[in-house]
């Protein structure tokens, strides 16, 4: 039998690979607007710096690609971007760059061992971005209103953003406490991935799916009620940044992220288009500020989010929406007999030269099936080269969505062509 492609994981046909170009565009266009620049991190990194990231994540615990190099290294291909650009943020200097806070964007596969579904992949693409050195709840608002500036310039509208507080440190201290005090009771009902985060990190028994509907979730105490002054107005004014800015969100006490170094801030943007699938989360992000002394640099602080475009993809779909992507053909060559051959060839060249997109058959095939492939290309002209054109240094072009026809020199080609038009 023929070997299939690993589970989890997708082809990007040629046919799709121009949606993926103009998302990807798209999305680092307004990068630039917005002054991300980008950066690019290698595929695998020590697996350390991902424990180190978040030691009682789902992610870290069971969704790591993890292997031994023939150095007996243990590495890991990235499940996620923050911890890799923050790691080339310490080891590059990045906070003593004169220009702060540092704006970052990437775009690249990750891998996480997850049960696939439609929309949970082993291996998508992230595109993320990371502002590292400002601790401004106008950055908070910059990042959400550029996630959404990629979701709406691609005509997405059903999207609903929601947005939560985790508090700083000294809030998840005192939250952290109380959490402990609510469960420990009862802890034996609850699945073994809970029982063990009780002490490490009980903010994720939060995020469970197994035990969602034990009565205890519902009466967890939210953390707004450990809000200090501090946070609280953090929140405050990151939610007016967004009144201002006229981004709708909701605030949900209840979204607390499946990693674990959020502080301040954290958000989702979920569809909510009719017919889209089971997971509906397109996006989500956050503020990490101990993320940079965690990793041995200064303490500094972090706001960013990802989105996974097969994700976009799929939201896309769900409203209805194609991108228009096809590549357009400007002439393809039509060569009639032997002789034609080389010159066609020629012609060819010209035209890819003068900044055309061309293509002539390589099949041998009659005039009547080169014109029929001209046609399935869609190509705008076809120029035919037979003998008796060659002979008389002609060539004949003919306008596809007209049937105009005229003669070209073949000598003088590019430039004569170049009168028709594009
Ligand atoms: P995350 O919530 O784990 O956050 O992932 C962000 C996005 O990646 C999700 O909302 C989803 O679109 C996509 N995604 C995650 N897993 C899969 C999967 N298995 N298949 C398809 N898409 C997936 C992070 O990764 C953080 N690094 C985001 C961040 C950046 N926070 C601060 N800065």
């Amino acid at each position: 039998m023929a070997i299939q492609i690993p589970r989890g994981t997708q082809d990007i046909l040629p046919s799709q690979v121009g949606t993926w170009e103009l998302i990807e565009n798209k999305a680092k266009e307004i990068c630039h607007k917005y002054q991300y620049k980008e950066i690019r991190t290698p595929i695998f990194e020590h697996t350390e710096l991902f424990h180190k990231s978040g030691e009682t994540t789902d992610i870290v615990q069971k969704e790591m690609y993890s292997f031994k190099d023939r150095g007996d290294r243990d590495l890991t291909l990235r499940p996620e971007g923050t911890p890799a650009v923050v790691r080339s943020y310490v080891e590059n200097k990045m906070y003593g760059d004169p220009n702060q806070p540092v704006k970052l964007f990437y775009n690249g596969p990750m891998f996480r061992y997850e049960r696939p579904q439609a929309g949970r992949y082993r291996q998508f693409v992230q595109f993320g971005v990371e502002a590292l050195g400002s601790q401004d709840p106008a950055i908070d608002a910059e990042v959400i209103s550029l996630a959404m500036e990629v979701y709406q310039s691609l005509g997405l509208k059903h999207l609903k953003l929601v947005i939560n507080s985790l508090g700083d440190k000294e809030s998840r201290i005192a939250h952290r406490e109380a959490l402990i005090k609510h469960f420990k009771p009862r802890i034996h009902e609850f699945c073994a991935d809970c029982q063990n985060r009780l002490e490490k990190n009980p903010l994720r028994i939060l995020d469970c799916k197994k035990d969602r509907d034990h009565e205890l979730m519902k009466s967890a105490p939210p953390i707004f009620e450990f809000f200090n002054e501090e946070s609280k107005q953090y929140f405050d004014q990151v939610l007016a940044y967004l009144d201002a800015l006229g981004i709708a969100y909701e605030v949900d006490p209840t979204l607390v992220r499946g990693l674990d170094y959020y502080n301040h801030t954290a958000f989702e943007i979920m569809s909510n288009a009719e017919g889209f699938g089971a997971i509906t989360t397109l996006c989500g992000g956050g503020r990490y500020n101990g993320l940079v002394q965690e990793m041995g640099g200064p303490e500094t602080p972090g706001m960013g989010f990802a989105l996974s475009i097969e994700r976009l993809i799929a939201a896309l779909d769900a409203e209805g929406i194609t991108l228009q992507t096809e590549a357009k053909v400007d002439c393809y060559v039509v060569a009639l007999g032997d002789e034609a051959k080389i010159p066609a060839m020629v012609l060819l060249q010209q035209l890819r030269k003068a900044g055309y997109s061309a293509d002539k058959d390589y099949l041998d095939r009659k005039m009547k099936a080169q014109l029929k492939a001209a046609d399935r290309m869609k190509a705008k002209f076809v120029a035919i080269l037979g003998e008796d054109e060659i002979k008389m240094n002609k060539v004949v072009v003919k306008n596809m969505e007209n049937g105009e026809q005229v003669e070209l020199s073949i000598s003088n080609f590019i430039s004569e062509f170049e009168r028709l038009g594009r």
